[in-house]
């Protein structure tokens, strides 16, 4: 074969490479070329029946024709392989902002997760962090610590699941966050800002009581912190919760041990018509109670009251849900209800937020 006839045959199968329209007509040429009967394997065969120069002068160039080709099929094979994975993206596109399967999809945000939240947006923003404490609580953190020691009358006024002992020490579900206070207190040094959010126990169940429910507490500590910080800060929060700008706020005098002076939280309201409505209406509706952390509890804790001193408060976490989302049944946030659910909670790409004047 002529060198002209050889760069003919390499122009031929090269064409042929780069026509290629996909992976198997490709495969096509390369066995047309190089597979066992291909054009370039069987010149090679004949190269043996040739006297050792022109053997020499033909193997070279069939070895060139051979090494381009090999290239070219490479090159090819690569462009085909991208191509074809671009069309399978293309065609396995998933659109995101389809709806889930299934139409609406089933899943919500349960009002307490959602209204939990909430409260830890708001306290966030206002410089608090976030303490947890157990909910099987030892006696001394859940009453004696918190200047309820045994045989006080203060022990009557919530209804205690007891649990089985640890050692020597008595324990409780906890009946109120606060003892995440005396945690707090014990385990940290002042400035202290924290909220408490968290599963509470009483052994109490009607229409506006069940045995488990939500509370959160929360507690400042520092040198100067005094009631009006308490009341300031109570109404900020709750008027950014419930997003009414000129929601009032009374305390109104109360009783807790571990808090001195100690008030009950109303926030306006109207019933006109037996309807409940939040505002500055001039009736009043009771949210938690507050106050000044008692000197016994800070003693409790190891702290001087003559260095610090600070302010406690801690209300019902369903209350709140129930008053800002209108739902009229607490007992119906544990009964695990999908149609309820469907109905009051929320769908997690479309939650409400501080932000957004929730
Ligand atoms: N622990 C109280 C309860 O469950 C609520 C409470 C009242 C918490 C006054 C406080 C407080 O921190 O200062 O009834």
């Amino acid at each position: 074969m002529s060198n002209d006839e050889m760069k003919k045959l390499q122009g031929d199968l090269i064409k042929a490479i780069e026509g290629a329209e996909g992976s198997a007509a490709l495969e096509a040429v390369r066995v047309e070329a190089l597979g066992k009967k291909g054009k370039l394997t069987e010149m090679m065969k004949t190269l043996g029946s040739l006297d050792p120069d022109a053997r020499k002068a033909m193997g070279a160039a069939l070895n060139e024709v051979k090494v381009a080709v090999t290239a070219a099929l490479e090159a090819k094979g690569k462009i085909l392989a991208a191509a074809a994975q671009t069309a399978r993206l293309e065609k396995e596109r998933i659109d995101i902002t389809l709806p889930a399967r299934g139409g609406e999809s089933e899943g919500r945000i349960h009002p307490i997760t959602q209204t939990y939240e909430e409260i830890v947006t708001i306290f966030a923003a206002m410089g608090f962090s976030v303490a947890k404490g157990p909910d099987i609580e030892t006696d001394w953190n859940n009453f004696t610590a918190l200047n309820i020691p045994p045989e006080h009358p203060a022990r009557q006024m919530q209804d205690t699941f007891y649990m089985p002992a640890v050692g020597e020490m008595p324990t409780v579900l906890r009946t109120h966050t606060s003892p995440v206070q005396i945690r707090t207190m014990m385990g940290q040094k002042p400035p202290i800002r924290i909220i408490a959010p968290g599963r509470t126990y009483r052994c109490d169940s009607d229409m506006t009581h069940t045995p488990m429910f939500s509370q959160f507490e929360g507690l400042v500590i520092d040198e100067k912190t005094h009631m009006g910080h308490l009341k300031g800060c109570l109404l900020d929060f709750l008027r950014a919760f419930f997003g009414i700008d000129d929601l009032p706020l009374r305390f109104r005098p109360s009783y807790f041990p571990f808090t001195e002076p100690s008030a009950e939280i109303d926030i306006g309201c109207s019933r006109k018509g037996g309807e409940l409505k939040l505002g500055n209406y001039g009736d009043w509706l009771e949210i938690g109670g507050c106050g000044m952390v008692n000197a016994n509890v800070l003693r409790n804790c190891g702290l001087d009251p003559d260095q610090v001193q600070g302010f406690a408060f801690g209300t019902g976490i369903e209350r709140l849900a129930m008053l800002k989302y209108g739902i009229p049944d607490l007992r119906t946030f544990f009964e695990a209800d999908m149609r309820w659910l469907k109905h009051y909670g929320f769908v997690p790409l479309d939650i409400p937020n501080p932000a957004m004047g929730a």
